[in-house]
């Protein structure tokens, strides 16, 4: 376990960041370890799925805050090993919510949009539609929100979507939305984007830098990301312009992807922004990538 010294102390926090080595993890330890008083312990160190693990770690640690990354984060395998996935992103959510309602510390953790990927409305879908999620990563993310209100009815859970960043020194990255089209420009290797998908993609900064504000919310569901009106087919033509390529070139329209019906997982950010008395807010997609590529091309 590491503890990172704290520099304001009236900022005091002491958060347990389960996850730290992943890709959100990872990202907020560096960008908070001098803010707050981080105690992140490996997977090794502290198996979530074990409940008395779970308890032990927080009755000696006492953390006033607790939020939760760890996760097995990938649809595709969570939809090969379903028990697995359920171990660990139901029962590990329930494990740290009861401890956290025990020693009186806020529970916040990352659900995701994937919770509204069986859903038939249109435009951005805000937390109160009734929900049929359609592969097991999504029922055991609605799954964990209703487990961890039930053990700790002031937990908040963060409905996040697709994130990108760039390749960044010891912290780890998946395919992204960003990384997966500038591979393909420069491998000249057309890539598909689905034109009956919908939904937001956020670049994981904005994600850090708003997550502060989450500690305070009012326990309840929260999507938590980029708004985005656009289809991943426009999306991605509109990021290859961006880069100054013509996304004729690049970009080929897959047509055939979710025939049954639109997959529309775009999230409204109304609730989270009102309940933050608009501390939280991100870029809609567009404009966030246009954020990152001025950032990171300075
Ligand atoms: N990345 C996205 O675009 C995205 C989108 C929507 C929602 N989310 C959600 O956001 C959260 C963070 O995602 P991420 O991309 O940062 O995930 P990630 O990169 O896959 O990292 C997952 C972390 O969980 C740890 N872990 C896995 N099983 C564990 C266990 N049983 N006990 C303790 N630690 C365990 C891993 O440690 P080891 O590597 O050592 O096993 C790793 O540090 C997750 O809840 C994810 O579902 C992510």
């Amino acid at each position: 376990m590491t503890i990172f010294a704290l520099n304001n102390s009236n900022m005091a926090k002491r958060i347990l960041v389960t996850g730290a080595s992943g890709f959100v993890g990872s990202r907020f330890v560096s960008a908070m370890r001098d803010k707050y008083e981080l105690l992140t312990p490996s997977h090794h160190a502290l198996d979530i799925t074990s409940a008395e693990d779970v308890e032990q770690y927080i009755a000696h640690n006492h953390p006033d805050t607790i939020l939760h990354l760890a996760a097995l984060s990938n649809t595709w395998y969570c939809e090969n090993n379903p028990e697995e996935s359920y171990k660990v992103n139901v029962t590990g959510v329930e494990n740290l919510a009861r401890a956290a309602a025990k020693h009186n510390a806020k529970f916040v953790f990352f659900s995701s949009d994937q919770v509204y990927n069986g859903n038939h409305e249109q435009g951005l879908l805000n937390e109160s539609v009734e929900l049929h999620p359609e592969n097991h990563y999504g029922r055991h993310k609605l799954l964990a929100e209703q487990r961890a209100t039930a053990a700790c009815n002031d937990s908040v859970a963060l409905r996040a979507t697709w994130m990108y960043d760039h390749r960044r020194e010891g912290m780890p990255l998946h395919g992204n939305f960003v990384v997966n089209i500038k591979n393909a420009i420069e491998s000249g290797t057309p890539i598909k984007f689905a034109t009956r998908e919908y939904r937001g993609i956020t670049w994981v900064e904005e994600v850090i830098s708003n997550l502060p504000h989450t500690f305070s919310l009012p326990g309840g569901v929260y999507n938590f990301g980029a708004e985005n009106c656009l289809n991943s087919y426009e999306t991605a033509c509109a990021y290859c312009t961006l880069l100054g390529k013509n996304p004729e070139e690049i970009i080929i329209a897959d047509k055939d992807r979710f025939p049954e019906h639109k997959r529309n997982i775009s999230i409204s950010m109304q609730k989270a922004t009102k309940a933050s008395k608009g501390a939280i807010k991100f870029s809609d997609t567009l404009r966030g990538l246009e954020i990152f590529e001025k950032r990171n091309n300075v």
